[in-house]
């Protein structure tokens, strides 16, 4: 039931605070984490792949082994795996995250890998589903049932156990010291409180500024780094359930094209990690599309130095950059949650989407 709220979605959104805390303790005595980051070592190449929501877990996945545990890992959309299989040997691994399980596109993926020999890991929301049986490894997320078309406590659940195996590989792999990882999972360990924070401080913000996205046409969601998932994922929400044209891409682009498309009162939403070299960067980006008579609306630390440049400034407790995709994402899913409801839209059920896409 959907226990007092007025949808799925708004339930799952406030469901994240239990879901993360239920995540992180499966994941802490998980005996299959060490398994597959056993698998990750000993792999010669690491894929991973997925559809939509899923796909920007994976992303924020390669970037975080590239950062914390120096290793290369290529991420591909599931449905595109014909370009990519035939690199692929018995010597390699594909990673798959899958909330359903049962999508089509990555079913049809992972199988492709194996007949070439390859070892998968499945990340996944529903155990035994066809995805996990198919694996070697299966790691849970426990977000409980997802009934929203839109996936939102699947999504901060898939980047915690994501960030736990790119911690348990870096540490492993001595690029993390001990105590480095133990702060990094202490993090994850509070991050359901966390957002609890965010939610409650949070709510007002978003369904105040629904108000005026009810009526904008485009929107673009910019980043860098482990942020630019996160906006992918922002923009994806505001599409699916508020039908507004909404384009993610890394904020350093903008020049290469996108801001000739940019004039007064033009809104760009600024997803903001908690880094000092980030916040430099994205710094002259904002300026820039500023310049052009942008809103800037910034999902950032509420001690940014960026504050003041802001038209809107979601503000997200202090708290370290590995959490972005758990803290800034439940703000931009109330946003979008709150432009739908405004618009007369149902946001449990967006038109033309199913929950599990079982086809090709
Ligand atoms: C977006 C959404 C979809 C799914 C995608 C993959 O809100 O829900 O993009 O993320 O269809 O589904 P799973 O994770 O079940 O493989």
């Amino acid at each position: 039931t959907r226990g007092g709220y007025a949808h799925f979605m708004l339930k799952e959104i406030h469901e994240q605070p239990r879901a993360l805390k239920d995540t992180y303790y499966g994941i802490l005595h998980d005996v299959a984490v060490g398994e597959a980051v056993k698998l990750m070592h000993d792999a010669d190449k690491i894929y991973v792949t997925a559809a939509g929501t899923s796909f920007h877990a994976s992303y924020y996945f390669s970037l975080l082994m590239s950062i914390l545990g120096k290793r290369l890992v290529i991420p591909f959309i599931a449905s595109e795996y014909e370009s990519y299989y035939l690199t692929a040997s018995d010597k390699d691994l594909l990673v798959v995250v899958s909330q359903s399980g049962e999508t089509m596109d990555a079913l049809k993926a992972l199988r492709a890998f194996r007949n070439r020999g390859a070892g998968v890991v499945a990340v996944s929301n529903v155990v035994d589903s066809a995805i996990p049986r198919e694996s070697n490894i299966a790691v849970y997320t426990r977000a409980g049932p997802e009934i929203g078309v839109a996936a939102t406590k699947t999504f901060t659940t898939q980047t915690l156990v994501l960030s736990w195996l790119a911690i348990a590989y870096a540490e492993a792999s001595g690029s993390l010291s001990k105590s480095e990882a133990d702060m990094l999972r202490g993090w994850l360990g509070r991050s359901g409180e966390v957002v609890g924070k965010i939610i409650a401080r949070l709510e007002p913000v978003a369904k105040r500024l629904a108000e005026w996205f009810r009526s904008v046409g485009n929107a673009y969601y910019l980043s860098r780094s482990i942020g630019v998932p996160v906006a992918m994922e922002g923009a994806l929400k505001l599409k699916e359930i508020a039908y507004i044209h909404a384009e993610a891409y890394p904020a350093g682009e903008s020049k290469h094209g996108p801001i000739a498309l940019v004039e007064e009162g033009f809104p760009v939403i600024f997803t903001i990690p908690n880094r000092e070299d980030l916040e430099k960067l994205l710094l002259g980006n904002i300026q820039e599309m500023k310049a052009r008579g942008a809103v800037i609306i910034g999902v950032a630390s509420e001690n940014t130095g960026l504050s003041d440049q802001l038209d809107y400034h979601f503000r997200i407790p202090d708290t370290h950059w590995i959490l972005t995709p758990i803290t800034h994402t439940p703000p931009q899913q109330l946003l979008a949650y709150y432009t739908a409801v405004s618009k007369g839209y149902d946001p449990d059920k967006p038109r033309n989407l199913a929950k599990t896409v079982t086809v090709e």
